[in-house]
Order: structure tokens, then C-alpha cells, then sequence
């Protein structure tokens, strides 16, 4: 029986021009995501792939890495390094190549290269309602809590009922 980690081949190498489309429209995968857990059409505005170039910008392609399956670009992860601190931003494998060890590799990828920086603390920083990436980070040793951050909402949003931290009830 073929295993689910087992993908023909896929390889992780630093981002190069010609991944941009293919960045940009997984970008827009994660920004569809989100829209999906928070029910929340208008999350990203119109082109939320815009924001890919943006990141680029701000992070340089030597903070980036992509798996690549088939020539095809299937996920993508990006560094932002704030001195002794980092944070990994953003971090998306496409839907159909998910559970075969790509995001596990890529979350390698960027730990070794925040190790070799001497960085101290590694950072990432999902929605709270993002289960499943909370719960794929904690088997990837992501086990300490930095910031909560906590609001109101002024609007008629649904929270709903979630998880329980020092004896306080909170909605996500
Ligand atoms: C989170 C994400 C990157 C994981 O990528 P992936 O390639 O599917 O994960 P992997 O196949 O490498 O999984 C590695 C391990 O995590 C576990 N895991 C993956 N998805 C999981 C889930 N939904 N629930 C529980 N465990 C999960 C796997 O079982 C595997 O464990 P194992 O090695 O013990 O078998 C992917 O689901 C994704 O792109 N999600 C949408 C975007 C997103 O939420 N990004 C994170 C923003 S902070």
C-alpha cells in the first residue's frame, strides 16, 4: 500500500521570478482559506495576491522557499527576521497536496535557516480559528505561547464558543 507521505518527488529550493504567478495564486489559496473559517467573503479585498508581491518586497526572495512538485510550485514559506526575533509568514501548501509532508519539510526549511541566523525566537502567528494549522504547528514543536491578542468586535459577527485558558471562556 502507497503511504499518504508518500509523493513522488518534491523538492524545496529558494524562490526564483519565475515562481511569482504560482505564489501569488497560492496566496490567494490562503487568503480563501481564511474566508472559508471566518465565513468572511470580504477577508484579502479584491485581489488579495497582490499582497504576494508586497511580502516579496518587504522580505526579499532570499527568505523564501517554495516546494516545487512537477515543476509546479505547491507551497510556499517566507522569513521575516526582526532582529533576535523571526516570524514565519506566511506558510501554505495547495489544498490538493496537503497531509503528504510538504508543509512538515517547508516548516523545516525555515526553522534550519532561523538556527543559522542565530535567531533566538521563532514566531508564527495563526488565526485562532485556524485548527488545523494550530494543530499541525504543535506537532512541529511549536509548543510555547507568546501573545493573545484579544478584542472586541463592534459588529454583528458570530463568534463562535472556543477554547478555555486560565479558567477564562473565550469565543474565536
Ligand atoms: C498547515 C499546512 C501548511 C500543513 O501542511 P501539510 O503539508 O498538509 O502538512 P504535513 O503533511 O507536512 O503534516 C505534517 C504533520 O502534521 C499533521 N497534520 C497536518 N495537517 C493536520 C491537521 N489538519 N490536523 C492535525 N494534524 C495535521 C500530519 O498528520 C503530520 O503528522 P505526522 O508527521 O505525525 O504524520 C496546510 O494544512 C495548509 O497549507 N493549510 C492552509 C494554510 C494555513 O493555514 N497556513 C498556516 C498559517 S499559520
Amino acid at each position: 500500500m502507497v503511504g499518504k507521505k508518500m509523493i513522488s518527488s518534491f523538492m524545496i529550493r529558494k524562490y526564483q521570478p519565475g515562481d511569482n504567478e504560482q505564489c501569488r495564486s497560492l496566496w490567494k489559496e490562503l487568503t480563501e482559506w481564511h474566508r472559508e473559517i471566518y465565513q468572511d467573503s470580504t477577508i484579502g479585498g479584491e485581489h488579495p495576491e497582490d499582497y504576494f508581491d508586497k511580502h516579496l518586497a518587504k522580505v526579499g526572495p532570499d527568505r523564501l522557499w517554495v516546494a516545487v512538485h512537477d515543476s509546479q510550485v505547491v507551497g510556499f514559506v517566507g522569513l521575516i527576521v526582526k532582529g533576535e526575533e523571526a516570524e514565519i509568514e506566511p506558510l501554505i501548501v495547495s489544498k490538493a497536496y496537503r497531509h503528504k509532508s510538504i508543509g512538515k519539510q517547508l516548516t523545516r526549511t525555515v526553522t534550519s535557516e532561523a538556527r543559522n541566523l542565530n535567531i533566538r525566537f521563532l514566531n508564527i502567528k495563526p488565526v485562532a480559528r485556524n485548527i488545523q494549522a494550530i494543530k499541525f504547528l504543535y506537532k512541529q514543536g511549536f509548543k510555547n505561547l507568546g501573545h493573545i491578542q484579544l478584542f472586541l468586535d463592534f459588529s454583528e459577527h458570530a463568534w463562535k464558543p472556543g477554547p478555555q485558558l486560565f479558567e477564562c471562556k473565550f469565543n474565536f
